[in-house]
């Protein structure tokens, strides 16, 4: 299926970068809305990072920006930056989803490391465009699943590998949650001047699921490993009818090796309790679920269950409250594989291949639901 494991990077190609082992990394912030806030305060407590330069054409969002990168220079456009700040390193891309692949490849053009948020872009034609210039450039390509960092889901990964519960045959999660934020940022239409949420436009979030979601079957995509075979959804909009986006989506993913993954999306699902959050694993021998904050294992024939600890490998910045909440001790930790990466080469934590084959899954989802039709693989692009 889809290079989970190797880079997309020639062996030994960011060699050069081990000499900036002491030195901050200087990166630039392209897109500087509520995501990229969240960035910034974990970024001022790293040492290994300097923000030097930010970017964003809302100019209330580039100053609340500015408050968290003191001594950045401000941009309203990000060709700009990339032309003017000579003494960069990397750059983060914090856009909205349409707006991934063009400064990602701007940033390869001059030379510069990539951390770009998920999903990697709206089409898989971007997504190859940002790996080719990644190459092209030789510099690495790191893509914001952070979610591959926590501890349960490893451990799960873990377990499946060393094949606590056999042969790996069903997959399935949810994720039950409220709307959208009403605050991101509208993109207003060049041809009728009216301005919308962009995660409500397909063009600019691509779907919803790839929006929120995409994390979710990124993680068991991974656990199962295998070639997909067959993609089919059902979605609409049930209980927000303002907008192109789903507000509810199930997908099925039928793998070569007979396994299925399924998973729904649902944004009128708030508060939900303990059930907004799902990840069951089913196995030729057993079923394995986090409970409680350990992996439960229970196998097909025997009695009773075992419990599997977690350690928590958090940064102590990160759980000392610093940086804010659970959910951040992942993106800290990914800021520093981030820099790991630019210092020394290493492949990034999630192959570039991997997230597109992620958003290959998400979009052909969202087409099977739109042509009500079951899709194979082939149906978009390689
Ligand atoms: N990894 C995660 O868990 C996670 C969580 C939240 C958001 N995200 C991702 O982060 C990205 C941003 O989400 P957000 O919540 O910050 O959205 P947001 O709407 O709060 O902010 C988007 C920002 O992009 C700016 N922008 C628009 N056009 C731009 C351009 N041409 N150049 C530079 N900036 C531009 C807007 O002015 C706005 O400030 C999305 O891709 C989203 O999927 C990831």
């Amino acid at each position: 299926m889809t290079g989970a494991g190797a880079s997309a990077l020639a062996p030994g190609a960011l060699g050069a970068a081990a000499e900036q082992k002491e030195k901050p990394i200087r990166i630039a912030v392209i897109g500087t809305g509520f995501r990229a806030w969240a960035h910034l305060a974990i970024l001022k407590s790293l040492p290994d990072y300097q923000v030097i330069a930010l970017a964003d054409p809302t100019p209330e969002n580039l100053d609340r920006a500015a408050t968290l990168a003191p001594g950045a220079k401000t941009y309203s456009d990000y060709r700009r930056l990339l032309a003017e700040q000579k003494d960069l390193d990397a750059v983060l891309v914090v856009t909205p989803n349409f707006l991934h692949a063009e400064p990602t490849i701007a940033a390869f053009e001059r030379g510069l490391a990539v951390l770009c948020e998920k999903p990697m872009a709206t089409t898989v034609e971007d997504a190859n465009r940002m790996i080719a210039a990644s190459r092209k450039a030789r510099k690495p390509l790191y893509i914001g699943f952070q979610k591959r960092l926590v501890p349960i889901t490893r451990k799960m990964k873990e377990l499946v590998d060393a094949g606590e519960i056999g042969k790996l045959l069903l997959v399935t999660g949810n994720l039950f949650r409220g709307d959208w934020n009403p605050k991101s940022w509208k993109y207003t239409d060049p041809k009728t001047g009216v301005s919308t949420n962009w995660r409500y436009l397909t063009f600019t979030a691509g779907s919803a699921l790839l929006e929120d979601g995409v994390h979710e079957i990124d993680s068991l995509h991974w656990m199962i490993n295998d070639r997909v075979v067959r993609v089919m959804a059902a979605g609409g909009n049930n209980v927000y009818k303002d907008r192109e986006t789903a507000d509810h989506i199930a997908t099925i993913v039928e793998y070569a090796s007979g396994a299925k993954l399924s998973f729904e999306l649902c944004l009128f699902g708030q508060n939900s309790g303990p059930a907004a959050r799902r990840m069951v694993l089913i196995g030729s021998e057993g079923v394995m679920a986090p409970e409680d904050g350990k992996v439960a294992i229970r196998k097909r024939n025997g009695k009773g269950v075992r419990y599997v600890e977690v350690t928590r490998d958090a940064p102590k910045a990160a759980t000392q409250g610093t940086v804010g909440s659970a959910q951040d001790a992942e993106t800290y930790k990914q800021f520093l594989l981030f820099a790991d990466t630019v210092r020394t080469g290493k492949p990034p934590l999630v192959d570039p291949e991997a997230a597109k084959a992620a958003i290959k899954l998400v979009l052909l989802a969202e087409k099977s639901w739109r042509e009500h039709r079951v899709l194979t693989w082939d149906d978009l692009p390689a």
